[in-house]
């Protein structure tokens, strides 16, 4: 089995998961995903850095065997999400010695999720650090990246970052540590929409724990490790807290072809006012490509017909998505069709009380685009053209 050396007493040990299509019964996984897990050995001490999703239990103690792991001083659970915490009692039950090391929050969370016995945990503060013999790991809570009880450790003289989901791609690759950046930063992008751009304000409030620190690597509990630190550091930077860019994303469902057509009208309107467009038909979109365009964009156009009096299903559905994930966009407008009447606007307005945007004046037409329809639209391009030259001037 795969057991690759990262440093001298520092192992992956974790799995690849390369058929998993779906996490969450939400995440679409188009390239499988890993999870990661470290075993750290002093000259006194072991220690497993995070578990791997149930199913590849077996294989993570497998692995532990052919490493010839006979004792586990410490588990350590930086995150109590299963796909890291779920095979704890198996590792439990083999190392009957381990303790378990985690925030104060996540060994409550792991009782409630694992029924782990309360007397087998070491909590341990913001800071604190545990000596393995010559290897030491310090434990730095960071809430909210992804869960409130999450923290990551430092091993201090190796210089290595064990930043749990923070940093984290599904990207399933045959060598997680030999990963190159280029083909890393489109999926930890991606993995950033759709995980942790909730978290943009908490990320950014501990961002300093991170960046204070001098690291050689960065190595998520999901694929492929961080050789060069700074390319996802700077990209997180970026992605959290740097201005939404010249961009709009525009997700429409069309019955008839009378809302396609506005929403290609528009985007075409929008490129040729040097605006960049995502442009992106429900009906068979890749929600977790609508979700990376979010990252950007500083204004969502949703197109819809109206059904029965309101949005389309999958508006809606997109609507409430981008609510979930909180991009940074400042403007968002509505465009659609109807045959008889409807209220488009207000209602796909209400599905988005999490975000702070300017609503743009609407395009709701009767029936297919006519000349005035598209004159509206073009109205429209202008006034995202003009609120994003502003913005870049800003
Ligand atoms: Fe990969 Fe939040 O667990």
């Amino acid at each position: 089995m795969l057991t690759p050396t990262l440093r001298d007493g520092v192992q992956w040990v974790g799995a690849i998961d390369w058929e998993r299509r779906l996490f969450d019964e939400l995440i679409p996984l188009p390239d499988g995903t890993t999870y990661n897990a470290y075993l750290v050995r002093g000259s006194e001490k072991a220690a497993l850095l995070d578990t791997v999703d149930p199913p590849f239990g077996q294989q993570l103690l497998d692995r532990l065997d052919q490493l010839g792991v006979k004792r586990l001083d410490y588990a350590v659970a930086h995150h109590a999400e299963q796909d890291h915490s779920g095979s704890l009692p198996a590792v439990l039950a083999r190392y009957p010695e381990a303790r378990v090391v985690c925030s104060p929050k996540a060994k409550n969370m792991l009782i409630d999720l694992l029924g782990i016995a309360e007397d087998r945990f070491q909590t341990v503060d913001d800071g604190a650090t545990i000596a393995l013999g010559g290897k030491t790991l310090r434990f730095i809570h960071y809430p909210w990246v992804h869960w409130p009880e999450t923290m990551l450790s430092y091993l201090e003289e190796e210089r290595l970052l064990f930043s749990c989901d923070l940093f984290g791609s599904h990207l399933a690759v045959g060598d997680p540590l030999t990963a190159d950046d280029s083909a890393v930063l489109p999926a930890a992008k991606r993995y950033f929409a759709e995980i942790m751009m909730p978290f943009r304000t908490p990320i950014e409030k501990n961002f300093g724990k991170v960046t204070g620190l001098s690291i050689d690597q960065i190595l998520p509990s999901h694929g492929p490790i961080h050789r060069h630190p700074k390319t996802i550091v700077d990209a997180y930077r970026d992605w959290v807290s740097g201005p939404p860019k010249n961009q709009a994303v525009i997700a429409f469902a069309s019955m008839h072809d009378s809302t396609r057509r506005m929403a290609r009208y528009l985007s075409e309107a929008l490129i040729g006012r040097g605006v960049g467009v995502d442009l992106f038909g429900l009906a068979g979109a890749d929600l977790g490509h609508l979700a990376t365009a979010l990252v950007d964009a500083a204004t969502i156009v949703l197109g819809s017909p109206i059904v029965s009096a309101g949005p389309h299903p999958l508006v809606g559905y997109a609507a409430m998505l981008a609510n979930v994930l909180k991009p940074k966009a400042r403007y968002a407008a509505v465009i659609g069709s109807f045959g008889w009447g409807g209220k488009l606007p207000e209602q796909i307005a209400a599905l988005l009380p999490n975000l702070k945007l300017e609503l743009l004046e609407p395009v709701v037409i009767k029936g297919a685009p006519k000349a005035a329809d598209l004159a509206a639209l073009d109205r429209l391009a202008e006034a995202i053209a003009q609120k994003h030259a502003a913005l870049a001037s800003a």
